[in-house]
């Protein structure tokens, strides 16, 4: 198997550079996709990860106009792997003029003021609201915590939301790296999905109304305390469903579900293998299996993870940290599984493609691989790209297999489709069929250690933000629990020391 990919990639070489030079012409420009995001950098949709960034470089972009004090406190900590994010609740903005308002910006520029702001009412020009803004490319420290100012003006066909969570996506630790180009050149505010409240509605606006409890999807920019979002990038929320699950519910699952039964055709009886089994996607898309009768799952996932994803559907797991998991499958299953799902690229979507059996399905959708640390790696991502798949249609032809690539962030004009997908989504969860698992929650001046989370892989399930700042009394408890912590660290030692005296004397005594 090993030698049939390492043949496939030697041949592929050459095409290799032949078919990225290709990619790169046929992808769709930036900044012009159909449909428009609600705030900073003009364009819009939802996305997803990309495989090769079309911007590497921009380590450190011009910082954002916005400069409140949050902001100079956070570049005075210059670490680039900053400890937990003191809770900035003294969020007031200065008085000098900060930010263009997002929605201005983007219609024209951020240093003309817009119609919109020009016939904006003073309390709106003096509104202020909390963002978090990509600054440059970097470690967790480049995601920054500032304070915008001007009310986000609303177009016709837009709604005014008051953000409640806000999804952290895999998509969003590469953008940071600078490794995602859905996402536009800092600085610019990350964020691609989130839950709120309707607060005003545009001209034009049918279907949505003041109070509205609901789901946004968009290209970028939802990681702020509230949105201008085009009304059909909004889904109401279903009775019963927590502003995290809100947050935790669309990138995942529209992309799960796409994967799984518009390109895999998944159906009773069949085998898949899901890799990253304990993450966002990867629940999804074993919940989702779940919904057809007798799927095997076979998961790959860190060993502490494994009894989650066991109750949760995974029938094999598998810790792909200390085995091999195609020995493993093949162990289980010699003949090979119907759909692989891959999100990590590099020399696993060949193994994938090996596993398949005739008629199988591989459905590419990720570049996991090239994510090391918290900093770019450029050797990861060389390596990811030497060892990328190739294959020629004769020989597809001739193994009966199907290979498909998927990306959100490019389906762009196709909104109609992804709505669609979002709404199915939406009535598995009013079935009880789904249920975004929430791994945890962190304040938006926690950023840093949500990110930390997921590329430290930790998380089992989906990482939220919260745009509200953190509450006094949580303040109160963290020394409390850190100090908690330390007694138990303590006592421990100390256990450990008492244990080992009474061990030698007897030792002696042998
Ligand atoms: N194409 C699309 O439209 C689309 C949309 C959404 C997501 N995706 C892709 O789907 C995949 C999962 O995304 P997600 O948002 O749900 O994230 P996630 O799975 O929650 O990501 C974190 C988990 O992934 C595992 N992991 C594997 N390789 C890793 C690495 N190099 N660095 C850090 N963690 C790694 C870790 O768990 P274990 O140690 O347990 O494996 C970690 O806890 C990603 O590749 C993402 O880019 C694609």
């Amino acid at each position: 198997m090993n030698g049939a990919s390492s043949c496939c990639c030697c041949s592929a070489r050459s095409d290799l550079r032949e078919s990225a030079e290709r990619k790169r012409s046929e992808a769709p420009s930036r900044g012009a996709p159909s449909l428009r995001t609600h705030t900073d950098s003009g364009s819009a949709l939802p996305e997803s990860l990309s495989t090769f960034p079309a911007t590497m470089s921009g380590e450190d972009a011009p910082p954002q106009q916005q400069k409140p004090e949050e902001q100079s406190k956070q570049e005075a900590k210059s670490s680039e792997e900053p400890k937990a994010a003191e809770p900035k609740q003294q969020q007031e903005p200065k008085a000098e003029p900060q930010a263009e308002t997002p929605a201005a910006a983007e219609a024209t520029g951020a240093e003309k003021p817009s119609a919109a702001a020009a016939t904006a009412s003073e309390e709106e020009v003096q509104f202020t609201y909390r963002a978090l803004v990509l600054s440059g490319y970097g470690g967790y420290d480049k995601v920054k915590l500032q304070v915008k100012k001007g009310k986000p003006a609303l177009k016709a066909g837009d709604v005014l939301v008051r953000v409640k969570a806000c999804g952290l996506n895999f998509a969003d630790l590469l953008g940071r790296q600078g490794l995602y180009d859905r996402l536009p050149s800092p600085p610019v505010t990350p964020g691609m999905e989130c839950s709120g409240v309707v607060e005003a509605v545009g001209e034009e606006v049918t279907d949505r109304k003041v109070g509205d409890k609901v789901l946004v999807i968009c290209r970028n920019g939802l990681w702020q305390e509230v949105v201008a979002v085009p009304t059909d990038h909004t889904f109401l929320m279903p009775e019963g469903m927590s502003f995290e699950e809100a947050a935790a519910l669309l990138i995942n699952y529209i992309t799960a579900y796409m994967i799984l039964f518009d390109f895999g055709n998944l159906r009773p009886n069949q085998s898949v293998l899901i890799h990253m089994a304990a993450g966002g996607v990867g629940i999804a898309a074993t919940q989702l299996c779940k919904t057809v009768k007798d799927v095997t799952v076979f998961g790959t996932a860190s060993a502490s993870k494994h009894e989650v994803i066991s109750q949760g559907g995974v029938t094999h797991p598998i810790d792909y940290r200390t085995r091999d998991y195609v020995e493993e499958i093949r162990k289980i299953s010699p003949k090979g599984l119907d759909i692989v799902l891959d999100p990590l690229g590099g020399s696993d979507t060949n193994k994938g493609f090996n596993l398949l059996k005739p008629m199988g399905k591989l459905i590419t959708y990720g570049a996991a691989n090239v994510l090391t640390g918290p900093k770019k790696n450029l050797f990861a991502v060389a390596k990811s790209w030497y060892n990328h798949f190739s294959v020629n249609v004769q020989s597809l032809m001739n193994s009966n297999k199907a290979v498909c690539g998927f990306h959100l962030g490019y389906l762009d004009g196709e909104f109609e489709l992804v709505a669609q997908v979002a709404n199915k989504v939406l009535e598995l969860y009013g079935q009880g069929k789904i249920k975004p698992r929430v791994d945890s929650t962190w304040h938006f001046e926690q950023v840093g250690d949500a990110m930390r989370r997921m590329q430290e892989r930790n998380n089992v399930g989906k990482v939220i933000l919260l745009p509200e700042p953190k509450k006094e009394e949580e303040k109160k408890e963290e020394p409390k629990k850190e100090e908690e912590k330390k007694e138990e660290k303590k006592d421990k030692k100390e256990e450990k020391k008492e244990e080992k005296k009474k061990e030698e004397p007897k030792k002696e005594e042998n």
